[in-house]
């Protein structure tokens, strides 16, 4: 649409710079959707103030020397002084084999390419991840895709929590059970059961506690042994989140891990160069930072703990390191925190702090990526029916279940090996549709059978139009790249729908991603399919009037097909072409 609209925005410019040559400043020329018309263009109303005439009079004096011919088929003027817009068919058609001729379907490129470092998923070692995580992960994966599309280049960050004194404790756990059987434990993901077995001799046993505090100093001090038992602890559980980031089709991988730890060496930096700018409070013996504007309950400022009384640092000292790690030697110009809700204050206040130091200075910015919870039908935090947290992979692999069954009802001819692989598809595109289809910051409630209903703003729906274009053209003699060759057809009113529609991807694409909500490409995908379906059922394709009247909606189907997979990769899901 941009093209599109651009052109009616330079042409209605110069009807108006020639009528009204002292009343130029300010024009809003913008190219708006219309109730009653494709479009509607309101440079009337403010314009009319200036010139000392009516709004509908200034319209018509317009509309009368515009020349849009071969781009709108009708101009009207309309209500208190729009001008209506109706765009020629031929024009729109056009403008479609532009689209299908394009690699990127219209979406056009950054014309700054920014470094984005995407910081995501970030489960902690030898603790189980929750749903948390896997919004975090779901979310980040998509922000992901949808800036390299634009062509911005993107650095992973998998900032698990790997340090920090519960390490004592763990590494104390794992002696005790012997490394063979820990190793085992953590390997199938029960990483729930050994954090808690843990913890609980490190509550109930003092001897365990000291043993487990001495630890933590051989850690930090760097003994051998210790570091080996530790690197053990992050192996294992970084095995299981593998498991669980192949299961869901992320693009995470092992090299994208940089967990706290990594961060260590730069600990004293950061202390030293929040010195060396007076930010540095000593306050109860730990050495602080008071960022302006932060207050707790009783109104009294709110402390940044950067090292605590006991010599240690902390998670906020890790993430300010994170900062100068990210600015100054990965040369980001944007990091996004893909981070829940409850860590706004946390990250705002490092934000603060990293702009106050000097660390962070314009262009570059970092920006977090909030999220609700994910809630179970009860409107609670989602649990499972024994109550303990739900386990991802358990999650995951019961969407594909459900898929599979859903599947072999309904096309029971589909051969079972085609079968599973679609059911991973739907099943795994299911959840995260389903985290992505709803405004981020809000809440959710988890939903089985909503989610895998085939009908409704959920990915088997979008899924299934995909798939019933895919059949089309199995039916239909044709190949997706000849249908290519043909211009859509856009001449019926659900056809001229469809197209407008396919008309906004780029500037949805853009706008998804400039406000960081995958949510607003769902919507419109979901809108793509409904047109799609209205054109289907008033249009036949394979039984059109005529060879070129079917050629060119085959064209749009393919293209359509082609919105609709290209959208649902942006989200990290896939498009199965038989379901
Ligand atoms: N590991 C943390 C958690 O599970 C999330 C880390 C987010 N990233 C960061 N740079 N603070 O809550």
């Amino acid at each position: 649409m941009a093209d599109l609209a651009a052109e009616v925005m330079e042409r209605i410019t110069t009807v108006v710079t020639r009528l009204y040559p002292s009343a130029t400043d300010g024009l809003d020329t913008a190219v708006r959707p219309s109730e009653r018309a494709d479009a509607q263009v309101n440079v009337a109303l403010g314009l009319a103030r200036k010139v000392g005439k009516s709004p509908r009079q200034v319209a018509e004096e317009i509309s009368a020397e515009l020349d849009l011919r071969g781009i709108c088929s009708k101009v009207s003027v309309a209500g208190p002084g729009f001008l209506n817009l109706t765009f020629d068919n031929g024009h729109l058609g056009t403008m479609l084999r532009d689209i299908a001729k394009d690699p990127h379907l219209g979406v056009h490129r950054a014309t700054t390419v920014e470094t984005v470092v995407i910081d995501y998923s970030a489960p902690n070692v030898a603790k189980e991840m929750h749903v948390g995580h896997l919004r975090s992960t779901v979310i980040g994966d998509a922000l992901v895709r949808m800036c390299e599309a634009v062509g911005h280049r993107v650095i992973r960050e998998n900032h698990i929590g790997d340090w920090g004194t519960p390490f004592g404790m763990l590494i104390e756990h794992l002696v005790d059970l012997g490394e063979v059987d820990a190793a085992r434990e953590l390997s199938v993901g029960d990483l729930d059961g050994f954090y808690k077995q843990a913890r609980a001799k490190f509550e109930a046993a003092p001897e365990f506690q000291e043993r487990a505090r001495q630890r933590v100093v051989m850690l930090q001090g760097g003994d051998a042994d210790t570091l080996r038992l530790w690197k053990l602890l992050v192996a294992e559980s970084s095995r299981y989140f593998a498991t669980v980031y192949e299961k869901l089709g992320v693009k995470l991988t092992d090299t994208d891990l940089r967990g706290e730890s990594v961060y260590n060496d730069l600990l004293p930096t950061v202390v030293d160069r929040l010195r060396a700018s007076n930010l540095l409070v000593t306050d109860d013996g730990a050495e602080v930072v008071f960022p302006a504007g932060f207050t707790n309950r009783e109104n009294s400022p709110l402390p940044l703990i950067i090292r605590k009384q006991d010599g240690g640092y902390n998670y906020a000292t890790t993430d300010l390191a994170c900062v100068i790690d990210r600015v100054e030697r990965l040369h980001a110009t944007l990091m996004l925190y893909v981070v829940g809700t409850p860590q706004s204050q946390h990250l705002s206040m490092i934000e603060t702090v990293a702009k106050d130091a000097g660390w962070l200075r314009e262009p570059v910015r970092m920006a977090h990526v909030a999220f609700g919870s994910v809630l179970g039908s009860d409107r609670k935090m989602l649990k499972s029916r024994t109550g303990e947290s739900v386990k991802l992979v358990e999650l995951l692999d019961e969407a594909v279940q459900r898929a599979d069954a859903s599947i072999l009802e309904k096309n029971p001819e589909l051969p079972a090996a085609e079968r599973r692989n679609v059911a991973r598809m739907i099943g795994i595109g299911a959840v995260k549709y389903a985290d992505l289809s709803g405004d981020r910051i809000k809440d959710y409630v988890f939903d089985w059978e909503r989610m895998l209903s085939f009908d409704g703003n959920t990915a088997p729906y979008l899924q299934y139009a995909h798939a019933r274009i895919c059949s089309i053209f199995r039916r239909s003699g044709t190949t997706r790249e000849e249908a290519r060759s043909a211009t859509p057809l856009v001449s019926h009113q659900s056809e001229r729908a469809l197209a407008l529609w396919i008309l906004q991807y780029d500037s949805v694409v853009w706008d998804a991603l400039e406000r960081y909500s995958p949510h607003r490409l769902c919507t419109y995908l979901y809108e793509l399919a409904t047109r799609y379906s209205a054109f289907y059922e008033q249009c036949p394709v394979l039984k059109a009037e005529s060879d070129t009247i079917r050629d060119g909606r085959l064209a749009l189907c393919d293209l359509t097909a082609r919105v609709l997979a290209d959208g649902l990769q942006l989200l990290g899901i896939d498009s199965p072409e038989q379901m």
